[in-house]
C-alpha cells in the first residue's frame, strides 16, 4: 500500500477498550511506510501505556497540551502542521461529542482544530451509545464538516452486547487511511512535472548546481498520481525514491530536461518545480581544469543562457495549462508576478526561499499561488506532501475552469 509511504499520521488514541488495537494499528501504518506520532487523551492512558505506543511508533507519545517540555520539542501547532492525516482510533462517544462542538480542552482536540490535514475517526463504543440520538447527531455534524468516519463495525462487544460500535480492525483502518489520499480529481489527465536541480558541467569532474532536493516536485508527482493523473516526472539528480504509479525520467542538465519534457508532450498540465540553472559554462573542458599560474588566484568561466523549459512549453501550439514556481529571496510577489507574465503562465507558486525552514531542501513549505488576475491564494506552512496535495487540488480546480 504505497499510498501510505512517507505519509505523516497523527494517531489520536481515546479512552476506550479498543485502545489495545491502536498498538497493532501503529505497526500496520509503519509497515506500510507511514510515520506515526501518537497523541493520547487522559482516558486513552487508562487503557494502554504511552510506553507501548512510544516503542511501536519510535517517537515519544504526546500527552498534555500544557506541558512546556513537550511543547518545546513539538508543540500542538507543529503537530497539527506536521500531519498529512489525523486519525483518531478509538474515537469514543465523548470525543466525538467534543469534536462535534469544536471543543479544544486537551491536546488531541486542539490538534484537530489546528490542523489543515484531513481528519478521520474510528468510532468505538457500546452499541446503545452509538445508537443514541446524541451520538448520531454528532456523527452527522462531523460528516457535514468533512471529517471522515471509518466504521464502526458490528459484532460482539467487550461489554457482552452485540451490535454496531466495534472499532474496525487495524488493517481495515490502515486501508481506509490510505484511501484518504486518493481523490480522482485528475483522472484521465496527463501531468508533466519537473523537479530537482540541474547540473551544468564545467569539466569532467566539476559542475554548477543548486540546493534543490527534489522533495517539492516529487511530492507534487505523488499527489497528482493520487489524484488519478498519469504522471511523467522529469527530474534532475536527486536521491529520492520514485513515487508509486509515476513515470520517472532522470536527466542531468537543463538542455537534457528540456529534451525529456518535449519528448513527454503533449500533456494537460505542466508543473515546473525544478530549479533549473539559468546559465551553463559555454565550453565544457574535455579534461579536468588545472590551476593556471597565469590567471593568478582567479578563474573566469564564460557562461551562456540555458533554454527556458517552462517558457518554451508555454509557447507551443499544444500549450498545456502551465504552472511555474518562483523561488525568491526578496520582493517575492512582485518577482513572481513578473515571471507569470513573462513566461505566459496560468499560475505561479511563489516560494520564499530566504526562510530556511521552507523552500530548498526543507521538509516543509509555505507558498502563495498567483493567477493571471493577480489574485493571491496562500498555503500556510506544512509538510511538502501536504502542500503538494493542496496545490494539486487547487490546480485541478483552476484547470477545470480554464
Ligand atoms: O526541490 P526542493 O528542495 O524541495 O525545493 C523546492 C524548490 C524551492 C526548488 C521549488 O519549490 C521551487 O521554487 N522551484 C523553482 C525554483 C526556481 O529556480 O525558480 P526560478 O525563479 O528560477 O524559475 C521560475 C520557473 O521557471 C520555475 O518554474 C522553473 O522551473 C522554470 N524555469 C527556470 C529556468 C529555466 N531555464 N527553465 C525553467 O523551466
Amino acid at each position: 500500500m504505497q499510498r501510505l509511504y512517507r505519509k505523516r499520521i497523527v494517531l489520536g488514541v481515546g479512552g476506550g477498550i479498543a485502545a489495545y488495537k491502536s498498538a497493532e494499528l501503529v505497526r500496520r501504518l509503519r509497515d506500510h511506510g507511514a510515520e506515526v506520532r501518537v497523541v493520547m487523551t487522559q482516558g486513552g492512558r487508562e487503557f494502554i501505556t504511552p510506553l507501548t505506543l512510544q516503542a511501536l511508533s519510535g517517537h515519544p507519545v504526546h500527552l498534555d497540551l500544557l506541558d512546556p517540555a513537550a511543547e518545546a520539542a513539538m508543540g500542538h501547532i507543529e503537530l497539527a502542521r506536521w500531519a498529512d492525516l489525523v486519525l483518531i482510533a478509538p474515537a469514543t462517544a465523548d470525543l466525538m461529542a467534543r469534536l462535534a462542538q469544536g471543543v479544544a480542552n486537551d491536546l488531541l482536540t486542539t490538534v484537530v482544530l489546528a490542523t489543515n490535514a484531513p481528519v478521520a475517526l474510528a468510532p468505538a463504543m457500546n452499541q446503545a451509545m452509538w445508537a443514541d440520538p446524541a451520538t448520531q447527531a454528532n456523527r452527522e455534524q462531523l460528516l457535514a464538516r468533512g471529517i471522515r468516519l471509518f466504521g464502526p463495525g458490528s459484532g460482539s462487544q467487550a461489554c457482552g452486547d452485540i451490535g454496531m460500535g466495534r472499532m474496525l480492525e487495524a488493517e481495515e483502518l490502515a486501508r481506509a487511511a490510505a484511501d484518504c489520499f486518493e481523490t480522482g480529481m485528475l483522472t484521465g489527465k496527463h501531468l508533466l512535472i519537473t523537479a530537482g536541480p540541474t547540473q551544468e558541467n564545467i569539466d569532467p569532474v566539476r559542475y554548477i548546481t543548486n540546493h534543490s532536493s527534489g522533495k517539492m516536485g516529487f511530492a507534487l508527482a505523488e499527489a497528482a498520481a493520487e489524484a488519478g493523473a498519469r504522471v511523467t516526472l522529469v527530474t534532475g539528480p536527486v536521491f529520492l525514491p520514485t513515487p508509486d504509479r509515476v513515470q520517472r525520467i532522470d536527466v542531468v542538465s537543463a538542455r537534457d530536461m528540456l529534451a525529456a519534457c518535449e519528448a513527454a508532450m503533449p500533456c494537460d498540465i505542466l508543473i515546473a518545480a525544478a530549479a533549473v540553472a539559468d546559465y551553463r559554462p559555454e565550453v565544457v573542458a574535455p579534461h579536468k581544469l588545472k590551476k593556471d599560474p597565469s590567471t593568478g588566484d582567479g578563474l573566469l568561466l564564460q557562461m551562456v543562457r540555458n533554454p527556458d523549459i517552462l517558457a518554451t512549453l508555454a509557447g507551443r501550439a499544444d500549450r498545456p495549462f502551465c504552472v511555474g514556481f518562483a523561488a525568491e529571496t526578496e520582493n517575492l510577489l512582485e518577482y513572481a508576478t513578473r515571471k507569470l507574465r513573462d513566461k505566459n503562465l496560468d499560475l505561479i507558486v511563489a516560494n520564499d526561499v530566504a526562510n530556511p525552514s521552507i523552500g530548498f531542501n526543507s521538509e516543509d513549505n509555505a507558498v502563495s499561488v498567483i493567477d493571471r488576475q493577480q489574485h493571491e491564494t496562500r498555503f500556510g506552512q506544512a509538510s511538502k506532501g501536504h502542500i503538494a496535495r493542496a496545490l494539486v487540488a487547487f490546480i485541478a480546480e483552476r484547470y477545470k475552469e480554464s
